[in-house]
């Protein structure tokens, strides 16, 4: 497995490839890898010849009062899991390799405006902006990005077809602990008490997987939902929505494919959960 800091050293790697007649896979990835990211990576190990991860730590993702700095790093760890899941390349540039005074960026309307860019409002056009750039450096044909972030996945899918990117974008269910909690490189910022309260978020989302049904109002199965997070002491909503899956704007019942999707803080800790329910 080779290590690529640089642009060129990637697209060299990659052109190389190509001549070989060797199809690419592309998993972007902000690093501290853990089982979900390694779904992602196993996925793309089965579809493609070749296996690039990204672990980059993207500054133009996080707000000024977001935790860029605290963000947890591991590259050896990462290197190994990388390596022992069979991938051939890892792209791990430092800021100034991607960021050379910037005055370009990837922007999406309507889809960021909601959800997670409500009160992230920079952060999809940072998203956007690095995941447009990987797919210029990397030029993959297939690309993988978990459920958990799926106005994430959404807003790529959008973009993907709006901007004519010549790659495949596959999405992956979320990975869970044992006890429900899906994984996250944030979950390493809980105390033992608040691992515990965070549970109240897959709860939440199993309640809601109950009870929804086709025709019932959103503010039922939301209104359920909350009940659950509010009974936990330590969690403060952010918010807990109905959305048309493909819009990401607020829907008032279920009567086309939704996207149910919450922010929750556990202390001082922001997490995210979903679930979306097609509608036959
Ligand atoms: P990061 O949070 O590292 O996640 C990388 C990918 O792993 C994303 O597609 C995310 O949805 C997926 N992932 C994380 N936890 C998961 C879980 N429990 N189950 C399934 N998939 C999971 O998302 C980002 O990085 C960044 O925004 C990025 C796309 C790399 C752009 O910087």
């Amino acid at each position: 497995m080779k290590i690529a800091t640089t642009v060129l050293e990637t697209r060299n790697t990659v052109k190389n490839w190509r001549k070989e007649g060797y199809t690419v896979g592309l998993v972007p990835t902000m690093g501290f890898l853990h089982e979900g990211h390694a779904s992602l990576i196993k996925k793309c190990r089965e579809q493609n010849d070749k296996v690039v991860v990204s672990v980059f730590v993207n500054p133009t993702q996080f707000g000024p009062n977001e935790d860029l700095e605290a963000y947890p790093r591991d590259l050896e760890k990462d290197k190994a899991l990388c390596e022992s899941l069979g991938a051939d390349l890892i792209f791990h540039p430092e800021p100034s390799e991607m960021y050379k005074n910037p005055k370009t960026y990837m922007n999406i309307e309507g889809l960021s405006d909601n959800l997670c860019g409500k009160s992230r409002p920079i952060h999809f056009k940072g998203v956007c902006t690095v995941v447009s750039k990987l797919f210029n450096i990397v030029s993959p044909d297939r690309a993988y990005f978990g459920q958990k972030d799926a106005q994430q996945l959404a807003i790529i899918k959008k973009m993907v077809q709006d901007m004519n990117f010549d790659v495949e974008v596959v999405g992956c269910p979320i990975v869970r602990e044992e006890d429900g909690l899906a994984k996250s490189s944030r979950n390493t910022y809980l105390s033992d008490e608040e691992r515990k309260a965070a549970l109240c978020l897959s709860k939440s989302v199993k309640k809601g997987m109950e009870i929804i049904k086709e025709g019932i109002s959103a503010k039922e199965v939301l209104d359920e939902m909350k009940k659950v997070i509010n009974q936990e002491p330590l969690a403060k909503i952010d918010y807990v929505s109905m959305v048309d899956s493909l819009t990401m704007e607020d829907v008032e019942t279920v009567d086309r494919d939704v996207l149910v999707a919450m922010a929750v803080y556990i202390g001082k800790t922001r997490l995210i959960d979903n679930f979306s329910f097609e509608v036959k």
